[in-house]
């Protein structure tokens, strides 16, 4: 019996470490020993594909700090949300390699950038990973999410047909290449479903009956659910019993990845007793099949000394 590879994904890369979705924080992942990278996607003004988490720059860089680029800040309604900020839709990607990429305000990183980190391009990313193997010989697979794709399709900048046209470049468009897209609008994975042949994750935060796994097992088939869908809390925050949306996910035919697990106290419910290691174990224990981790070399840790085989 061949055992499951249980997959380790840098969330953003490393980024307990290092500011999210840069070259230094995916490569600390790939050394740290993730099977896997995740990065979000969005458009410059010209539609290249760059790697961030928000179209709003103004948190995850220092733009505030330009003042040729203060006639550009704009007060938007993205999905019934009123933001205020840099949008990465009304800058060239020329401009926006000018900023020095940073951690959002709210966290404190235990890592040093080895250098002013810029946004990196998707194709940057690829680049990065593309001949990197594991140590055990394996491709470094790599996650991207598709981030407000119906709000960008209405702005005429879609993302899934430039991002298909730059897997094809890079011969990744194939079913078997190491690279899964992700988004949590069904429209862009059904529609990413009739493009492309690469596999297709639907994360989660609701929609777990029969029926909705069933539905989504029409056009993806990685599940990726919010951590709480499968290990509940009570509004205090302590664990409650497991849901069998792990097992019913296998049932369905999908492989199941959860987010976001990380280090950091204030994420971990009580019952850990401050131990993350803890909060993977009984994870891996449940039967996942793979982990979104801030902190990847943690998870590999806890992967290899409850799977020493892989
Ligand atoms: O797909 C897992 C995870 O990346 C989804 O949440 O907000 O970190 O993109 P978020
Ligand atoms: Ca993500």
């Amino acid at each position: 019996m061949t055992l499951k590879h249980i997959k380790i994904i840098g969330h953003r890369g490393a980024s307990g470490y290092l500011p999210e979705n840069t070259l230094a924080a995916f490569s600390l992942a790939i050394e740290m020993g993730a099977d896997a990278i995740e990065l979000d996607i969005v458009p410059t003004k010209e539609g290249e594909l760059i790697a961030r988490h928000e179209n709003d720059l103004t948190h995850t860089t220092n733009i505030s700090q330009f003042p040729e680029f203060a006639d550009r800040l704009r007060t938007k309604s993205i999905y019934g949300q009123e933001i205020t900020g840099w949008f990465t839709e009304d800058f060239t990607l020329a401009e926006i390699k000018t900023l020095t990429a940073k951690a959002p305000p709210d966290l404190q990183l235990g890592g040093t950038v080895p250098a002013p980190a810029v946004v990196p391009t998707l194709q940057e990313v690829i680049d990065l990973v593309k001949h990197q193997r594991t140590a055990a010989g394996r491709a470094i697979w790599l996650y991207i999410e598709i981030k407000y794709s119906a709000y960008f399709r209405t702005i005429g900048l879609a993302m899934e047909e430039p991002l298909v046209e730059i897997l094809s470049r890079n011969g990744y468009n194939t079913a078997d290449a190491p690279i899964a897209i992700e988004s949590f609008e069904s429209e862009s994975l059904k529609h990413l479903h009739q493009l492309t042949q690469v596999p297709l994750v639907q994360p989660c935060l609701d929609l777990t009956s029969t029926s909705a796994l069933a539905s989504i097992a029409e056009y993806a088939t990685i599940l990726a659910p919010c951590k709480r869908l499968i290990v509940p809390t009570d509004e205090g925050g302590h664990l409650l019993a497991p849901t069998s949306l792990i097992q019913d996910a296998h049932q369905a035919g999908f492989k199941v990845y959860s987010w976001t697990f990380s280090n950091e106290k204030m994420h971990l419910a009580p019952e850990y007793k401050g131990n993350p290691e803890a909060e993977y174990e009984q994870f891996l224990l449940l039967g996942l099949d793979g982990v979104f981790s801030d902190f990847p070399d943690t998870a590999v840790s806890v992967r290899d000394r409850l799977h020493p085989s892989q």
